[in-house]
């Protein structure tokens, strides 16, 4: 497995992760425990160090990476959140609880310090901005948290480049956590260049589209009413419609490669900027392994120029959600 480091920190991830969230939240029911512990397990087997949880996918997220890696944990690298403290349907539309003072954060780390059951945190993200709290005293409590060893770096997920400026000042961040796939390519058009330039990570969220780019899910693929795809826009008929040349086109080099559709996009992604790390979601042990195997693909310039050029000249519907 390659690795990449997370920005100015001195910390070495492999260069795909694993994304928790899915074995509890927003994609049905939950998962068996005992299959998703030794899910994790098999990843760290196969080279993979990084994971990604959050308390808002369910507190049982961070117990499962706590159980899973009892008596190794040195030999990981947990990502987790704070900023979120719960959620609520408004209008049919989920709305997040947002808190980032910092006797709250506070409070949130050490409830995920005990879930994780660990003394320390390698990467603790703010989940979302808190428009309530400044970015410099959100950095300040971060500072805080690296002296007292609680933290090893910090990042933010989904904050204005404005926000991430200020606070970087006070704190530097070691990554940021944005949705980064062939469907959202929004992060290129500033962030990269931000990344690049401050010697910070990109930790690639939702790298195969909440699983679209797999290939895997057609256009009359039905949803429960507890995963969040039922009422995504990526998901709807007519965006799925006009998505699908880009199916097309990484099914083709694909076929062309002997490789799947989900290593064609990771692979892309991993050839974009030495910088990015996908860290792509699943329950299944088979696609774990197709996932970190990835890594092996090797994409040639005339390749990577191809699949550009490609994705510039599609109509591509960029539904965040
Ligand atoms: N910071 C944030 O705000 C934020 C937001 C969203 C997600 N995240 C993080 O990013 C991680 C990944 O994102 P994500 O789960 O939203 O999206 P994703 O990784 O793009 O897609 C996950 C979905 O794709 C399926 N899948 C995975 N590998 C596959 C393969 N090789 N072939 C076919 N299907 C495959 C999974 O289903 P199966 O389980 O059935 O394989 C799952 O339903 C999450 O786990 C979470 O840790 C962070």
């Amino acid at each position: 497995m390659k690795m990449r480091v997370l920005g100015n920190s001195n910390i070495q991830v492999s260069a795909i992760g694993l994304g928790a969230m899915g074995m509890d939240h927003a994609y049905g029911p939950q998962s068996d425990r005992d299959e998703m512990k030794s899910l994790l397990k098999r990843a760290v087997d196969l080279g993979c160090n990084f994971f990604d949880t959050a308390p808002v996918y369910g507190e049982s997220n961070e117990r499962l990476l706590g159980e899973a890696f009892k008596g190794i944990r040195e030999n990981v690298i947990i990502a987790t959140k704070f900023g979120i403290t719960g959620q609520e349907k408004v209008s049919n539309k989920i709305q997040n609880k947002l808190n980032s003072k910092p006797n709250s954060i506070r409070q949130q780390i050490d409830g995920s310090l005990e879930r994780l059951e660990t003394d320390y945190i390698d990467l603790y993200f703010q989940h979302r901005v808190d428009p309530d709290v400044e970015p410099e005293e959100v950095a300040q409590t971060m500072s805080e948290l690296i002296q007292e060893g609680k933290i090893k770096a910090w990042g933010v997920s989904e904050a204005p480049l404005d926000y991430i400026k200020r606070a970087h000042r006070i704190c530097p961040i070691s990554a940021i956590e944005n949705q980064y796939s062939m469907v959202y390519r929004k992060p290129e058009d500033e962030l990269f260049e931000f990344c690049e330039e401050q010697n910070i990570a990109f930790v690639a969220y939702s790298p195969l589209g909440n699983g679209f780019l797999s290939g895997k899910y057609s256009d009359n693929q039905s949803f429960s009413d507890d995963d969040f795809r039922s009422e995504m826009g990526r998901f709807k008929p007519e965006v799925m419609a006009q998505n699908q040349a880009v199916l097309d086109e990484i099914t083709q080099m694909a076929k062309d490669k002997n490789v799947t559709p989900a290593q064609i996009v990771l692979a892309w992604e991993l050839h974009q900027k030495p910088f990015i790390i996908p860290i792509p979601g699943t329950t299944k042990i088979e696609r774990l392994k197709e996932n970190l195997k990835s890594n092996e693909v090797e994409l040639s310039e005339q390749e990577l120029d191809y699949l550009n050029q490609t994705l510039d000249k599609l109509d591509i519907d960029e539904t965040h959600f």
